[in-house]
């Protein structure tokens, strides 16, 4: 039986942790959300970029892009798009490469690209994800985006799910996950009960984004599994 390893923070990761393994990177609230989001309403692609000046040049580069993301929270100036995945809508992203900047998750993808393969997972697309890694039956390791450098419970709850879906041989760290979402489930008398407890959610319902936690928490409702090929910096649709 293959295994499932988590980190709860990129930089959690130890040298070879991801090697000759699948790497899914996390960040439910909301960057991972919304790159299945914009993947699944038809953006040619999506162009993970760590720093806001580093997304300008790059979008200023690419005739067909539209520069995407957030800092805050908050989408910075001259962006086109935040990071709300309600944005990303056909009519604005059609064909579009979508060069995404965003605090916590475009980071930790670019800290995942030494395993075989990286793919993004979401609350909305796990089904479709848990299907694509057991057909592939390599060994998974789980990276949690974290926020700023510190652990975010709705990335361990989204981790969880994937845990417990595979029902693969789990190490310590991924059956805590998992734990901790079966028990966050149970105590909140729901999974986006639970997810709404955490620190970011309450932050974002706070700034006006509660319909984007709602949309976060909704299971299985996309079958777009996200690559990050680290060679040319694209994610595409596996
Ligand atoms: C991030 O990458 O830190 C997040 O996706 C932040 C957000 O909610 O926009």
């Amino acid at each position: 039986m293959p295994t499932i390893d988590a980190v709860a923070l990129p930089d959690h990761l130890m040298s070879n942790q991801l090697n000759g393994k699948i790497a899914v990177v996390i960040d439910i609230l909301r960057a991972t959300t919304t790159i299945v989001e914009a993947l699944g309403n038809g953006a040619r692609c999506i162009v993970p970029v760590a720093s806001v000046d580093g997304a300008r040049v790059l979008s200023h580069k690419r005739a067909n892009s539209i520069l995407c993301g957030e800092r805050s929270g908050i989408k910075p100036d001259g962006f086109t798009l935040g990071n709300s995945p309600l944005e990303y809508d056909p009519q604005t992203i059609l064909e579009k490469d979508c060069v995404l900047t965003t605090t916590n998750g475009t980071r930790a993808i670019h800290m995942a690209d030494a395993a075989d393969e990286v793919l993004i997972g979401s609350v909305s697309n796990v089904d479709a994800l848990c299907s694509c890694i057991r057909d592939d039956g390599r060994d998974v390791v789980l990276i949690c985006s974290g926020t700023d450098g510190m652990v975010s419970f709705e990335d361990c709850l989204g981790a969880g799910l994937i845990i417990d879906r595979l029902s693969y041989a789990a190490t310590d760290n991924a059956a805590m996950m998992y734990h901790a979402m079966e028990g966050a489930s149970i105590r909140f008398g729901g999974f986006r009960f639970a997810v709404e407890s955490s620190f970011h959610a309450k932050r974002l319902i706070e700034m006006g984004f509660g319909k984007d936690v709602e949309h976060a928490c909704q299971m299985g409702i996309s079958s777009v599994v996200p690559v990050f090929d680290s060679v040319i910096g694209e994610i595409v649709t596996d």
